[in-house]
């Protein structure tokens, strides 16, 4: 961490992440992020969650003009959470949060109009468009006793549909990925069972599975790769630092993993040996 962050913390704050652009610390039981334009929009979210009774998002916390407190959920999180996902059980109960999620954000009426992080305004038509979350992957979720009871990390909520989130869950938890990515970020000691993974993720969260989820996935990994391109363009420190350490390129990888092999999603006898293995970070917006 850096004086400059939080010179008055003494020896009660811990570091929970070093980044010079975005310092999280934790102070007893609050989570401390630097202030956003946006951290405003994103309280005021986390209030009617927490108003109604979806007890898996942090506590909002107050608000300074300098930082953003939340209340610290107990577990594991971060990359450590990433090697959690491995079971059917996990890949349901993930679904089955997100749909909690939804549900509960779907009935808020704010009587501020919301501003997120890409600018979009408002909380969503009352109809298909309502926030998202807009970075469910498993680095975002906290698990305790082997259950999940975080979703945290909401500075990317912004309007989209149910099936934003669910596609973008899906790119890294089915994984829409390479050996690189199961392997080396999930920890899973063999090759996922994909499509079994993508159905229990739907049958749990209460969707078909069909190729309009495929695409959506595949569109939504480029979507990701897109969104970090322009954030880098309009200067954000965050998306040039992970530009600069190849993320742009793991991601744009996957997404020509997932343009290669979107028939293993549908062919009854999807089989084919490969296994180019790199060096994988957790990936998304994070
Ligand atoms: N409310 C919270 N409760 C517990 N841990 C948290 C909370 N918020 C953040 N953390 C921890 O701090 C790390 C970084 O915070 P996060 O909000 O995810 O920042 P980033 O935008 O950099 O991903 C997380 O991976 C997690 O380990
Ligand atoms: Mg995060």
């Amino acid at each position: 961490m850096s004086a400059d962050v939080a010179p008055d913390l003494g020896d009660e704050g811990e570091v929970l992440q070093d980044r010079e652009d975005r310092p999280v610390l934790r102070i007893g039981d609050l989570v401390r992020h630097p202030r956003q334009p946006w951290s405003g929009s994103v309280h005021a979210l986390l209030s009617h969650l927490q108003q109604v009774g979806f007890t898996e998002a942090p506590v909002p916390g107050p608000l300074a003009e300098d930082h953003d407190d939340v209340g610290y959920i107990e577990g594991i999180g971060g990359d450590d959470a990433c090697l959690l996902v491995t079971t059917d059980e996990a890949v349901a109960a993930v679904a089955q949060l997100l749909r909690r999620y939804h549900d509960a954000v779907a009935t808020w009426r704010p009587e501020v109009e919301p501003v997120w992080f890409d600018g979009q305004r408002g909380a969503g038509d009352g109809g298909e468009h309502l926030v998202c979350h807009g970075d469910v992957g498993p680095w975002n979720l906290v698990w305790r006793d082997g259950s999940v009871v975080g979703l945290i990390d909401w500075e990317y909520a912004t309007i989209g549909t149910r099936r934003t989130d669910i596609a973008y869950a899906l790119h890294y938890l089915v994984p829409f990925r390479d050996r690189s990515y199961w392997q080396w970020v999930l920890g899973m000691p063999a090759k996922p069972r994909r499509r079994h993974r993508m159905a229990v993720f739907a049958e749990a969260y209460g969707i078909p599975v069909d190729e309009q989820l495929v695409d959506e996935v595949l569109a939504s990994q480029q979507a990701g790769v897109d969104l970090m391109r322009t954030l880098a363009e309009q200067g954000r420190p965050r998306q040039q630092q992970l530009i600069a350490n190849g993320e742009l390129d793991r991601e744009h990888r996957a997404v020509l993993w997932g343009q290669g092999h979107r028939h293993k999603f549908y062919a009854k006898r999807p089989r084919s040996r490969r296994g180019a293995d790199h060096e994988e970070r957790p990936g998304g917006l994070r």
